[in-house]
């Protein structure tokens, strides 16, 4: 059986209105689970968003012999002995690509691992090579076998200057984790500047990491013990994706919509990017107010590395176009198989002329009709949710559990209470969603 969400459509009417609650961010929350195997004592992880993804990633710690309770809903212990198995369990692995993270701590800490190569990807090509040499550069020694990398560096890590060749969160924070280790200091160049990178360094540095420079192109580490969360508690900071995923929302159909518990500075270029759309935004310092305008202007977007605009929100922002009156562009420069999903918002009425796969051309405003669509990845799901909100007539969303329950928790409650027609219903699937 699968989940698929069934939408009644507003046909465009503005009357969404009320308030949403912005949950623990997915990519800061998977971070963190990774980060407590550099840790000598138990870890306690708050406002984890109750999301399939950091299930997993509970999973993989429980496979690998680590300690893992929870006593209340989002509030998990962690513990992580001395003798762990380093194989990152490749069931698990394969299917979700944010497991990565873990090898930077694991083989910091116990000098070997060993993890499969993620699965093929619905949004593009997602090579390992700079973990392959971030790795070799801080003394492992890495052997690609066929499907499979077993990394070891018996007589530890030793600190290295490692510079991206392209700007990686996962990336950076692997080897943010792995120099809290290793032997002398290493130095991250042209490093990711997203929040959950800075936040993580944070909880990391109270706890007895040396950690400067996170949140800026340079990181470095000086490498030390492990570390101790004695008198300390992670509280996963605000989800912008999905606090910025709901701006969309707001600037569609609402009357008037509170998004609350967010941390607006993280979303400066969406909220520039949506008001010169048109769109009324009022900010406070942990809520913004959003209503619909009677029109919305076009406008060219392209993502960029944070604090460029995100391409975890290029699709809602999408959908946002289609009901814009004018042309509008959307370049994806990160991941090249990002734009796929536009194929089915043509099918529900969208004027969208693909020009390469990295750009496409939206011709607004178009009526959306509400029609079956298999979610392709979460961030194109919830996409797909908004469009069908938008839509004249009914909507089937499939593949629920393995795309959008992915990254947001429990969306059909908090969508509901503020006026929208959404149901969940167990259906036997039509086709399997590739997760990434
Ligand atoms: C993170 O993925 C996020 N995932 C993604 O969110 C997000 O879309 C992406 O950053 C960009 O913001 C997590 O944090 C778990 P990258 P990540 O490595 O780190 C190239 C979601 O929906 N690259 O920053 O895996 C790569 O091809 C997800 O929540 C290499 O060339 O992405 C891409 O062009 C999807 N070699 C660029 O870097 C490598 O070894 C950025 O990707 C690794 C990456």
């Amino acid at each position: 059986m699968s989940n698929t969400f069934v939408i009644k459509g507003t046909g465009g009417e503005r009357k969404l209105h009320g308030t949403v609650r912005i949950a623990g961010a997915k990519n800061a929350a998977l971070k963190a689970i990774a980060a407590t195997v550099l840790f000598r004592d138990t870890v306690t992880l708050t406002n984890i968003p109750e999301i399939n993804d950091a299930l997993r990633m509970f999973d993989l710690l429980k496979d690998m012999g680590g300690d893992v309770s929870s006593k209340k809903t989002g509030s998990y212990e962690v513990f992580i002995p001395n003798e762990l198995a380093t194989e990152i369990t490749p069931s698990i692995a394969k299917r979700m690509r944010a497991s990565v993270v873990l090898t930077g701590p694991v083989l910091a800490r116990y000098g070997e691992v060993s993890f499969p190569h993620p699965g093929g990807c619905v949004i593009g090509a997602r090579p390992l090579d700079l973990f392959v040499s971030g790795f070799e550069k801080m003394g492992a020694k890495v052997l690609m076998k066929e499907d499979s990398y077993v990394v070891s560096a018996k007589s530890g890590l030793v600190g290295a200057e490692i510079f991206l060749k392209n700007q990686s969160v996962t990336v950076t924070e692997t080897f943010m984790m792995a120099g809290v280790l290793a032997i002398g200091t290493t130095v991250i160049k042209n490093a990711a500047m997203e929040p959950e990178i800075l936040h993580l360094a944070q909880f990391l540095n109270k706890c007895g990491a040396k950690i400067s420079g996170a949140g800026t192109p340079t990181i470095t580490i000086k490498g030390g013990k492990l570390l101790s969360a004695k008198g300390h508690i992670y509280k996963t900071m605000p989800d912008r994706i999905e606090a910025g995923s709901f701006l969309v929302l707001g600037a569609l159909l609402a009357r008037e919509l509170h998004i609350t518990n967010c941390n607006p500075l993280h979303l400066e270029s969406p909220i520039e990017i949506l008001r010169s759309a048109g769109v009324a935004i009022e900010i406070k310092k942990t809520e913004i107010i959003v209503r619909a305008p009677s029109h919305l202007e076009p406008v060219d977007i392209k993502t960029h590395e944070y604090p460029g605009f995100p391409t975890d929100l290029q699709a809602p922002m999408t959908v946002l176009l289609t009901q814009a009156e004018g042309d509008s562009t959307v370049f994806e420069t990160i991941f090249e198989g990002r734009l796929n999903y536009t194929e089915e918002l043509s099918a529900m009425g969208a004027s969208i002329t693909v020009m390469d796969p990295h750009r496409v051309l939206v011709r607004g405003k178009t009526e959306l009709h509400g029609r079956k669509l298999t979610s392709p990845d979460l961030r194109a799901g919830l996409a797909f949710v908004i469009a069908a909100i938008v839509a004249k007539g009914e909507s089937v969303i499939h593949n629920v559990d393995s795309t959008i329950d992915r990254g947001y928790e429990d969306v059909e409650s908090r969508l509901r209470a503020i006026g929208v027609d959404i149901e969940r219903a167990e259906i036997v699937p039509e086709t399997t969603a590739i997760t990434i």
